[in-house]
Formats: structure tokens, sequence, C-alpha cells
């Protein structure tokens, strides 16, 4: 389907919904919470209410990454555009409220801007006000798993593709995952494209745990929201009050570990199966990878990237990378 929004659309717009089959979210649910040890995939974070916790959390002060990367774009946008190049094809994956590209639209003037993302209602109203505040820019949202990019290739608009993957989104997949998306990248790209991308750095535990266990206690409540979101999914009966925050930087791994932990034993009850919890026991919801500049550029290497351009903070606390596929 490509259409443009019912009402009011700029012309400098089009749609595409890509949109998947849904899971069959009971069998991965279910699957998860039968492993040894418990598991929630982080994806079923964002719902409408998860999305909005994610926001607050962008915003506290002790979550130090979003307002690092922001700070580095602004102070860095010349330097940025100088790497990227004028003209690109400029595609985010997970673009959200677009908030972060539009720092750079200016500097870097694509010739188009292809904000891509699950949740479609959200996409599209960002990608309406992007193509309205910027009447120079062409923008082809589209509605799609990023994962499967073969979904959506054949609707990019023709030109040079830089890739924007800010907010150390790749810090929430397993070293593996991480490695096959970046392989997914290069293939997006081809041998003449770039990838912006933002890490968060390792660093000292403390830091590190305060930005996952925030005074506030929003984190918490994020972290409790992925209950009610699995209930409404598959109709469980989980009690979020009945779970536990707990966030630890695992160092060995280089993670910070996501858990909710169960306060007393407690059966659940999921598509006819009893899931039964002892006190203490955890459901493991979410890891977020740190890496060392060095260490990143080990992992993009072996994805077929190479280190380019990495500009940070004056503490080092979070780095955006600039890529080139190796065969260039
Ligand atoms: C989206 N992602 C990069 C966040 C992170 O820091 O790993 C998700 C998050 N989880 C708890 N706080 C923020």
């Amino acid at each position: 389907m490509n259409s443009k929004p019912p009402s009011l659309a700029p012309a400098n717009i089009s749609f595409f919904n890509a949109h998947p089959a849904p899971d069959d979210c009971h069998k991965v649910i279910l699957a998860g919470l039968q492993a040894e040890p418990k598991t929630l995939d982080p994806k079923w974070f964002y719902d409408a209410e998860g999305s909005a916790l994610f926001e607050q959390i962008t915003a506290l002060p002790e979550y130090y990454p979003t307002r690092t990367e922001v700070s580095i774009l602004k102070a860095q946008r010349d330097s940025i555009a100088a790497y990227c190049g004028q003209g690109s094809v400029f595609i985010e994956p997970g673009a959200g409220n677009c908030a972060k590209a539009r720092l750079l639209l200016d500097a870097i003037k694509p010739a188009a801007f292809v904000p891509l993302d699950i949740s479609a209602d959200f996409l599209f109203s960002a990608a309406q006000e992007v193509a309205a505040a910027y009447s120079w820019l062409s923008v082809s949202a589209l509605c799609a798993d990023f994962r499967d990019f073969l979904s959506f290739e054949q609707h990019l608009p023709a030109g040079r593709r830089v890739l924007f993957y800010p907010g150390s989104t790749i810090g929430n997949l397993d070293p593996q995952a991480a490695l096959n998306f970046l392989e997914q990248a290069v293939s997006l790209i081809g041998s003449d494209g770039g990838v912006l991308i933002g890490v968060d750095l390792h660093k000292a535990t403390d830091r590190l745990e305060a930005a996952y266990n925030d005074a506030a206690g929003v984190t918490a409540r994020f972290n409790r929201n992925i209950l009610r979101r699995v209930n409404d999914l598959v109709g469980s009966d989980f009690d979020p009050d009945a779970f536990q925050h707990h966030a630890f930087y695992n160092e060995t791994l280089r993670r910070i570990e996501m858990h909710l932990i169960s306060a007393h034993d407690q059966t659940v009850h999921i598509s006819g199966h009893d899931i039964d919890f002892s006190a203490g026991e955890h459901i493991h919801t979410e890891s977020s990878y740190k890496y060392t500049v060095d260490g990143f550029s080990d992992l993009a290497s072996s994805g077929g990237l190479r280190r380019v351009q990495t500009w940070m903070d004056d503490e080092c606390l979070f780095a955006l990378h600039y890529l080139e596929p190796m065969d260039r």
C-alpha cells in the first residue's frame, strides 16, 4: 500500500505500510517464561504506556544517554554532516518522534528522509510534522520491521544510503544479534553508503547502575509495565506489583541486566499453562550492552564495517560512530 494519509498531508511525503503479520506472541511469550532462566523479549516494553514511560526515562537526571547523545549531535552536526555527505537517502529505523534526525537534517541536506517504525500511527504523525517543517525535503515514511529489510527495501527512494541508528538501541541486542544487525545494515547501504550509530560506553558501575535505578522509580514502572502488557497480549494474570525491579551492571558481560523478581511464591496462568515462581525467582527482561570504542570497532569489523570517525562528549559517556563498508 502506498498512500497519502487521509487529510492535510504535505505534498513532500509518501507512506508505505509493510507492517508484518503479528507474531504468534502466545508461543513466544510462553516459551520465554518456561525457559531457565525465565525471560521476556524487551520489545514487549513498548506499548503506548511503555513508550510514554521510556520518554520520561530519557529526561531523568540519572539517565545520561539521551541528553548526552543530543549534545553530541548538536555540537558536532557540521562535522557529522561532512562524513555523512549531502544528498543521501537518510534512513532511521525506530525513528519514533524523529527528534534526533531533525537535529541533523539542515546540515546533511538529504535528498530523502526515511523514518521507519513498527508503530504506524506514531510514525505517520511524526513524519507529517517533519515534512511540514522541512518543505524542501522528500519524506518517505515506512511502517515496517527493520529486521526484515527485504520487506521494504524495494520501497526506498533511489540514492546513496546512510543509516542513522541513534540511542544505543543496538545495545539491547546480544552480541550475535548486534552482529546480524550490522551485517543487514551493510547489505542495505551497499558499498557506497554509511552508518551513523549511537553507542553507550562502558564506564564506572555506579554511574551505569544509577541510570537504570532512578530515584523517582520511573525505570521500575517501565520494567513492571511489561507484565501488564503481557497480560493484554495473552490474557495472563500477572500482578505487576508482586514483582520488584532489579537492575545491575554485569561487569563480565559488560551489560546492564534488568530483571523482575517475584516477591513471594506465586503461580501465573497463561494460555492454560501454570508458570510457578518461587520467592526471589526472576524474569530477565532486558540487557543493555555497553561498549568501549575499540570493542565496538571490533564488532563492526566482524559485521563488515570500518569505523571511520567517532564523536564523544567531554566525559566520554557516549559515542557516535560513523562506519563505512570494509569493501569500499
Ligand atoms: C532503548 N534502550 C536503548 C534503553 C537502554 O538504555 O537500554 C532502554 C532502557 N531500559 C531501561 N532504561 C532505558
